[in-house]
């Protein structure tokens, strides 16, 4: 079995079936990017993967540990993080106090992580003693990610990183995903920035209404003349 399954996943919101028999699967060390149109279902496939969608049929599996329905507040014990998409970092809180609040689970001596986080976004070292909601957008993601980070995830899921950003920041952003994944996590991430997140994907998943319309290598989505001509804009 693989490192992520996600197998005939259905649920939504309530009685509102939102995801239809969704697949996805992922190995050790990938990068998943998931792409399509808005209100496709990407953000809630992702949520359901943390434990906060419905899910009405279907499982998620990780490392052949059963995680479906598994209320959110046990995800950090497993390993797995999320950084939605909004409301993501405590703005009137320093960057090095949100850093803390991702180790909030943890009750052994966090340092070396935290300057692990900082290694990876140097930018943020120099700014550990601002109020998070006075950096840019694209240092805002940083912390974000990096408080996500706390808990040494396997897993990582992350909801339109790059969203709202400049290109500049865009790129930033994914060399730094690439540079997380370098250090041995799996990543998911949902994106709107549907080239260039491809471009970085070992695995693509272009989702819509609710259920999964290709699936392949980054490389060979961005090269279907179909997924380019329905999804890519063109
Ligand atoms: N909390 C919610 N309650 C009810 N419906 C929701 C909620 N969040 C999203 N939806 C609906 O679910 C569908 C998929 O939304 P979403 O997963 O956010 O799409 P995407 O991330 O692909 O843009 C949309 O029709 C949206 O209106
Ligand atoms: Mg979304």
């Amino acid at each position: 079995m693989s490192f992520l399954s996600i197998a005939d996943l259905t649920g939504g919101y309530g009685q509102m079936t939102i995801l239809n028999s969704v697949n996805l699967s992922l190995e050790k060390g990938e990068i998943g990017v998931i792409v399509g149109p808005n209100g496709a279902g990407k953000s809630t496939l992702l949520k359901a993967m943390f434990g906060l969608v419905n899910v009405t049929g279907g499982t998620i599996t990780i490392e052949d540990e059963d995680i479906t329905r598994l209320p959110p507040d046990r995800f950090a014990s497993r390993r797995i993080a999320f950084v939605p998409q909004e409301y993501n970092i405590f703005p009137t809180l320093t960057v090095n106090e949100n850093l803390e609040m991702g180790a909030y689970s943890r009750s052994d001596d966090f340092s070396a992580i935290m300057e692990h986080v900082y290694d990876i976004f140097p930018p943020l070292r120099d700014k550990r003693d601002q109020v998070a909601g006075e950096l840019s957008g694209g240092q805002r993601q940083m912390v974000a990610v990096g408080r996500a980070l706390m808990i040494e995830p396997r897993l990582l899921l992350l909801d339109e990183p790059t969203a709202g950003l400049s290109p500049m920041f865009m790129s930033e952003i994914f060399d730094r995903v690439i540079a997380v994944n370098r250090t041995g996590v799996t990543i998911v991430m949902v994106e709107q920035n549907a080239k260039q997140a491809l471009a970085i994907a070992t695995t693509g998943f272009v989702l819509a209404n609710g259920a999964n319309a290709f699936t392949d290598t980054g490389k060979n989505l961005l090269a279907n003349p179909e997924v380019a001509k329905s999804f890519l804009g063109g």
